[in-house]
């Protein structure tokens, strides 16, 4: 059953949602002021409570990232709010940060004071214009009620938040990328260690969250956070809270829904999504953004033998709940959760080219694998689609793939990989058949 919630998204769509008296009215900052009365330490234990999982893609618990920076420093700390949202197929940070700003603003308070921090990043995307204003209003809203700034709800802990553009390229999204960005460098990703909480922004001792892992701390606060993660039909799998939920391509009612963490991909396309345009069927599902495999419907994942997936096994993959390590387990990645479906009416020869392209033109060229292996698996899409490649060729693509995953800096590589291995992989009569008809292909275009 579907456990529809409205922690982030109660505002959305509502006049004005995003000024303070909106988000007052709406029982905000009342989280804030429950993780101020505690020790920085409480709010570490507390925060390890609600189980939330990253939302940005990589899945790591919260509470437990935050425990990770040092206790006594002489450096200052910073927290490094990740809003560049450049994952195709998602755009769930947008809505937050242009319909619930003070959610977030909210978040990085409660984190600030938890790592030890008193200044605070927000890396937006350059293209989010609105996101940008909105944001900033918020915070001139938040400090002329006294609630950044030198004595935040009257706390004896000095809090500013900045917002800082991005620099419009999707690599700048990997974290450590992310800080070198920020502190004016190439959006390179860093070696990694030292990590971001040992070296991070300006060589300080740093945590970067994404946006709705920090507003989603602001309710699981207010709420109390072993309360709030049991909501979860993941909390066994220590995968708390509630999430929002992205559903984008062929459905009918495409956009962002907020549920407890345990929806699985049927519910989202069918009961939310309004199921598959023009009643088609599916073709496939990317479940998080397009770093994340295409599966097919019908798919039944080999489980793990663990007793907390009995419940699971002998399902196919859109009877699996959405959760991080769930969708690990069953072969494939969350992701942004941000699901992308695609229609019986899609080629997937050409929907992997329009992949391939992105992850080429975004590569940024540190690591040869991902430079050369990205530009070389394009080329020789091109051939496919022109009707001019070989069966090797499209063999090699997958032993190219298959050589940039885990050979570089950062994921980026293996976000690029992925896609390529298991659109082939699922669709290889569709690439054959280009190879075969010399691009006359037999297989349907894109229709809708
Ligand atoms: C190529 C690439 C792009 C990424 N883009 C984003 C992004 O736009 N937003 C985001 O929050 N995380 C992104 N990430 C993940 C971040 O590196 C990092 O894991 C995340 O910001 C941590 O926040 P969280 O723990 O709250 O999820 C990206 C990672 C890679 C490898």
């Amino acid at each position: 059953m579907i456990k529809q919630t409205t922690y982030l998204s109660h505002s959305y769509g509502k006049p004005n949602s995003w000024t303070l008296s909106a988000y007052e009215s709406a029982g905000g900052y009342r989280g804030v002021r429950k993780a101020l009365a505690l020790t920085r330490e409480g709010v570490i234990e507390e925060a390890k409570k609600a189980h939330v999982r990253g939302r940005g893609g990589a899945g790591f618990d919260c509470g437990t990232k935050w425990s990770f920076m040092p206790k006594e420093s002489k450096k200052p700390h910073y927290l490094v709010v990740n809003a560049d949202e450049g994952e195709p197929g998602t755009f769930k940070d947008r809505s937050i940060m242009e319909m619930n700003p003070h959610s977030l603003i909210e978040g990085c308070i409660i984190g600030c004071y938890g790592i030890g921090a008193h200044a605070c990043y927000i890396y937006v995307r350059d293209e989010l214009h609105l996101s940008k204003a909105r944001l900033w209003g918020a915070i001139r809203e938040a400090k002329a009620k006294g609630y950044l700034g030198n004595n935040p709800f009257g706390k004896d802990y000095p809090v500013e938040l900045y917002v800082h553009s991005g620099a419009g390229a999707y690599i700048c999204g990997e974290e450590t990328a992310l800080l070198n960005s920020l502190e004016g460098r190439r959006g390179e990703p860093r070696l990694k260690p030292p990590f971001p909480a040992q070296y991070g922004a300006f060589g300080c001792p740093s945590t970067v969250n994404n946006v709705e892992t920090l507003a989603i701390m602001a309710s699981a606060f207010d709420m109390g956070c072993d309360e709030f993660s049991k909501l979860s039909e993941l909390h066994p799998f220590n995968d708390g809270g509630a999430r929002l939920f992205g559903v984008s391509g062929h459905v009918n009612r495409p956009g962002i829904y907020e549920a407890a963490v345990g929806l699985t991909l049927r519910e989202l396309i069918y009961d939310l999504g309004g199921g598959v345009l023009q009643g088609r069927s599916i073709l496939g599902v990317i479940p998080g953004g397009s770093s994340c495999p295409v599966h097919l419907p019908d798919e039944l994942p080999t489980l793990p033998p663990d007793p907390r997936y009995d419940a699971y096994r002998g399902k196919s993959i859109l009877d699996i709940p959405l959760g991080v390590d769930t969708f690990r387990s069953a072969g494939s990645m969350l992701g942004t959760c941000c699901a992308m479906v695609l229609s019986d009416a899609v080629d997937p020869v050409l929907a992997l080219h329009n992949v391939m392209r992105f992850y080429r033109h975004e590569s940024c060229g540190q690591c040869t694998p991902c430079r050369e292996g990205c530009g070389w698996i394009e080329r020789i899409l091109n051939k496919v689609v022109e009707g001019k490649a070989t069966i090797d060729e499209l063999d090699r693509v997958h032993e190219i793939a298959s050589n940039i995953t885990g050979n570089t800096i950062c994921a980026f590589g293996d976000g690029a990989a992925q896609p390529a291995l298991a659109f082939i992989k699922r669709y290889r009569k569709h690439f054959e058949d280009y190879i075969v008809n010399g691009g006359k292909s037999q297989t349907r275009r894109l229709t809708v």
